[in-house]
């Protein structure tokens, strides 16, 4: 088509290079932010072989700057200009294997998100070679002169620079002042509260290299090591880890794993809330896509299903490899990309089997709670569809007590456990179980009240002819004495005795 286009038209060319000074400026708003700019200039350290990442932040003084500083390979001078270039690579070339580059502007656009002025200082085989972007130079020249220092040991953060290895430097933090430009403890404020953010971000999405499962990686911020958050626990036995799907793609293998997260009860608190972040397990739930074990995206159903509470401790983890970037429509960020077709379809049948059983499995442990009780102090009824709690009237513990009552009191004592079950406070305890499910809890038994439910069930009991020594295994199934059993024991003890004397 091209070609027999051009056999007849008569075409002229003229120059209509893009003005530096606008383009680069636009290179700003790919829509990073501190975490993900940050993120994507690790990446070039992990390609470039690198074991150990400092960053390090001076915010309190006039001119804050943050740098990252990295042991990988180096650049001589011809690279560093090349990698100072916007649009250094094609995407569509073939990228070494543990490559985390596609397009040859991650290292420009990260940059120019957060500063106007990025300078990379680099040495390999003992030669510095240090180059610059300058925005207001650019805007002021309009042209794409690249700035090359030749002292590089006038450079702010140039005593990072290991003995072969990088240093990316970020300076005049435009975007990172909050505003605060003239308050200079508001702004230090401020932007130390983005890294603290961005910490989390990086524990995340490295956690495979900071495990040391692959090629092992020291991320330091201001001189502390960064520990990983795996957010699949799959260290944790009582994570349960379905067998991995292969599927293998003409552009290479997809890798997929179904996990569930163990029960927040097996899993040490500070574990459970790092792992859901933020905004909590519920919106957690779902993919997690790793582009070379190098995690993209982090929780969500992509559309293939909706996060609700009975699935929540679900998560799967997605492996692809670099050679299928296109397909997976891979972002400038690496912060996102859509799942291809083929994928999708395969993907639906592992989500919707995935959570059908988690699903049951949550069902059944709720039946459970209520059925596997002899005396259930809450009744689960369903009734066309729906499914109402309701008081046991005929609880032990309750028809003891109306026993006593006289006569006339016996319906109004009734009545008024009807009526707590009618006022059971169902929208605000699905919001909050919504919301924060582990942080819910029934009240605390006071110690009298447990005794009267282990005298009254077990009297009851008894004199349904159970003998005394069954008694123990009996009332641990009632699942609020089986949570206050270490008080229970002792009176049942007493309880016991008692009969025999
Ligand atoms: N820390 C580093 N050490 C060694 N080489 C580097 C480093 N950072 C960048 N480079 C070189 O500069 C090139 C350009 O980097 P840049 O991040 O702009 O693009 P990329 O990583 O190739 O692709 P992407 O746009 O997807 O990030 C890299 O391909 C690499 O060759
Ligand atoms: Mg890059």
């Amino acid at each position: 088509m091209d070609g027999i286009a051009s056999e007849k038209m008569k075409i002229r060319e003229i120059d209509a290079a893009p003005f530096a000074a606008s383009l680069i400026e636009g290179h700003r708003d790919f829509g990073y932010s501190l975490e993900t700019a940050l993120a994507d200039i690790i990446d070039n350290s992990i390609s470039a072989g690198a074991t150990e990442v400092a960053l390090e932040a001076d915010t309190a003084t006039e001119y804050p700057w943050i740098a990252l500083a990295d042991n990988g390979r180096g650049m001589s001078e011809p690279e560093l200009v090349e990698a100072m270039r916007l649009g250094s690579k094609n995407p569509t070339d073939v990228r070494a294997i543990d490559d985390l580059g596609r397009f040859g502007l991650g290292l420009k656009s990260a940059s120019f998100s957060q500063c106007r002025q990025l300078t990379v200082l680099t040495r390999r085989d003992g030669i510095i070679s240090c180059a610059r972007w300058d925005l207001d130079g650019v805007s002021k020249r309009n042209n794409w002169n690249l700035e090359l220092i030749d002292s590089p040991q006038d450079i702010t953060g140039h005593e990072l620079l290991p003995v072969t290895g990088t240093v990316v430097i970020w300076e005049k933090l435009d975007r990172l002042d909050g505003g605060y430009d003239r308050n200079w403890d508001k702004r230090a404020a401020h932007m130390n509260g983005e890294l603290a953010g961005a910490e989390r971000y990086l524990r995340l999405v490295f956690h495979r290299f900071i495990e040391g499962k692959r090629p092992r990686l020291k991320i330091l911020l201001n001189g502390r090591v960064l520990k990983p958050i795996d957010p699949l626990a799959s260290d944790n036995p009582a994570c349960q880890k379905d067998p991995e799907e292969i599927m293998r793609l003409e552009q290479g293998d997809v890798r997929i794993r179904c996990h569930t997260l163990p029960h927040h009860s097996r899993m040490p608190r500070e574990r459970w809330e790092e792992i859901g972040g933020p905004e909590g397990h519920l919106k957690t739930q779902g993919l997690y896509v790793y582009r070379e074990n190098r995690l993209i995206i982090s929780g969500g159903w992509l559309g293939l299903a909706r996060q609700t509470e009975l699935t929540k401790l679900c998560r799967i983890a997605i492996d692809i490899p670099n050679t299928m970037d296109a397909d997976w429509k891979i972002d400038v960020k690496k912060a996102s990309a859509q799942l291809p077709a083929v994928v999708r379809e395969r993907l639906k049948k592992v989500v919707e089997r995935f959570l059908g059983t988690s699903k049951r499995t949550y069902k059944k442990r709720g039946q459970k709670l209520v059925d596997a009780t002899r005396f259930p102090v809450w009744n689960r009824v369903q009734r066309e569809g729906n499914i109402v709690f309701r008081p046991n009237l005929e609880h032990p513990v309750f028809r003891s007590f109306a026993n006593e009552l006289p006569e006339e009191f016996r319906d109004g004592f009734d009545r008024c456990l009807r009526l707590l079950g009618s006022a059971l406070p169902i929208d605000t305890l699905h919001a909050e179980l919504t919301g924060n499910a582990e942080a819910v809890h029934a009240d605390v038994a006071l110690s009298d009240e447990l005794e009267i439910m282990v005298l009254e069930i077990g009297r009851t009991l008894l004199s349904s002819g159970m003998k005394p020594a069954d008694l123990p295994d009996t009332l641990q199934s009632h699942p609020f004495l089986r949570a206050n059993w270490d008080a229970v024991v002792p009176l049942l003890k007493n309880f016991i005795g008692e009969l025999k004397e």
